[in-house]
């Protein structure tokens, strides 16, 4: 097992990740908590693994509340919250409860919210069953819903009070859900880790396989280390936790500029780190090399190609709406070199354009 420990002022928290564990979660949410619990997954989740949890909850006198929503992007709204919401009043779930949630990123920010919000706030244990989950949204205390006029628009910050990771789950996933939450290791990669990148140029096959538990094991880890190192210097993105961003602001673009209807999340966010890849090699003095090295995994990762009919002029038009865009600029998150990500503020209109358009490029 490995053991990461995100170091909050008054909360530490652990995340572990250990294979072939999923049984035996119980048991340790039982060590953190009498309880009463509530588990909280979508309907694919429930049915591979969440009957499996509860049956073992039954064994016990443990109150568990077991609540599902449907999979998917739509289920992150304030009218499943509200419903949520309403099943905990019924069943007099009291702030002593504590929340889990089993899942994907979709759950992980919606139940979160739900446990940031009701009573003011109970306490929440995440079990990520998405790669994307396990190395990034179930760690850091982002919680939330979309809004009609955006995603991720209605947020809290709500820690866990553990994350239990347990790579074995990763084999019912979908491939291209893997390949999506690969896109998010990469992340860690070129802004953190140059080792974990020759990992991933050596070993991306064998990782996309899921041949090597123990490979997967600490792949995990380390991209679990740096979100817990960066976080913990950052939580509430003042500064470095910037970095987490790097290829988000494209990435967030496209999703909006296709209607969030042609890409997965991670597949997004690969796209937004090559043309952050390119804008880094105008703006932060980025090698050829090393530009080259991160196309090679993102064209290996295989992101859905553009769509025809979405150009690099909406895809522009769309930044100038993100969130995290300041009233003086836009700050960006650019590589100097594998493994050292900086900010910069000063990059031109029309430098962004240009790495856009090397989109355009890739998709033909
Ligand atoms: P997801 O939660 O929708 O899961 C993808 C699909 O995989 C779903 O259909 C789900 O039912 C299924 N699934 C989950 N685990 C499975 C398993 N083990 N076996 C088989 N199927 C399984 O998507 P995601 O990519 O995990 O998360 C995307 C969400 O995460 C987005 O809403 C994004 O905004 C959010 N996110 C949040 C943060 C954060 O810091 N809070 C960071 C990154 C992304
Ligand atoms: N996923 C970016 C962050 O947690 O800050």
């Amino acid at each position: 097992m490995k053991r990461v420990t995100v170091h909050l002022a008054g909360k530490p928290y652990d995340i572990d990740i250990a294979q072939n564990t999923l049984a035996q979660w119980p048991l340790r949410l039982r060590e953190i908590s009498p309880g009463p619990f509530v588990l909280i997954s979508d309907e694919t989740v429930q049915r591979l693994y969440g009957k499996t949890m509860a049956a073992r909850f039954n064994a016990s006198d443990q109150g568990l509340l077991t609540l599902t929503v449907p999979a998917g992007e739509s289920s992150k709204s304030l009218s499943q919250c509200d419903a949520l919401y309403t099943r905990l009043i019924e069943n007099r779930i009291t702030r002593d409860a504590v929340m889990v949630a089993l899942g994907g990123g979709v759950v992980g920010d919606l139940a979160g919210f739900v446990a940031a919000t009701y009573l003011r706030g109970i306490r929440l244990i995440q079990i990520p069953t998405t790669l994307l989950a396990q190395v990034d949204s179930s760690v850091g205390g982002k919680v939330g819903v979309n809004h009609p006029l955006g995603k991720n628009l209605i947020g809290a910050f709500h820690h866990p009070e553990a994350v239990f990771i347990d790579p074995d789950v990763l084999h019912t996933l979908a491939p291209r859900e893997l390949r999506a939450g690969l896109g998010e290791v990469l992340k860690y990669a070129l802004i953190r880790d140059a080792e974990l990148l020759e990992v991933l140029e050596e070993k991306l096959p064998c990782i996309m396989r899921l041949e090597d538990g123990a490979l997967l094991e600490s792949v995990i880890a380390r991209c679990c280390q740096i979100k817990a190192e960066i976080v913990g210097l950052d939580e509430r993105e003042q500064g470095i936790r910037a970095w987490l961003n790097f290829g988000h602001t494209i990435g967030h673009a496209l999703e909006a500029a296709t209607g969030f209807a042609c890409y997965r999340h991670g597949e997004a966010i690969a796209l937004g780190m090559a043309a952050a890849l390119h804008l880094s090699a105008s703006c932060s003095g980025l090698d050829q090399e090393a530009v080259q090295r991160g196309m090679g995994l993102i064209r290996a990762l295989n992101p859905p190609p553009l769509p025809a009919d979405v150009t690099t002029e909406m895809i522009f038009t769309h930044i100038a709406h993100d969130k995290k865009r300041r009233r003086s600029g836009q700050t960006w998150v650019l590589i100097e070199r594998p493994g050292r990500a900086v900010l910069r503020d000063d990059v031109g209109d029309d430098r962004v354009y240009g790495a856009i358009e090397q989109l355009q490029d890739l998709s033909s």
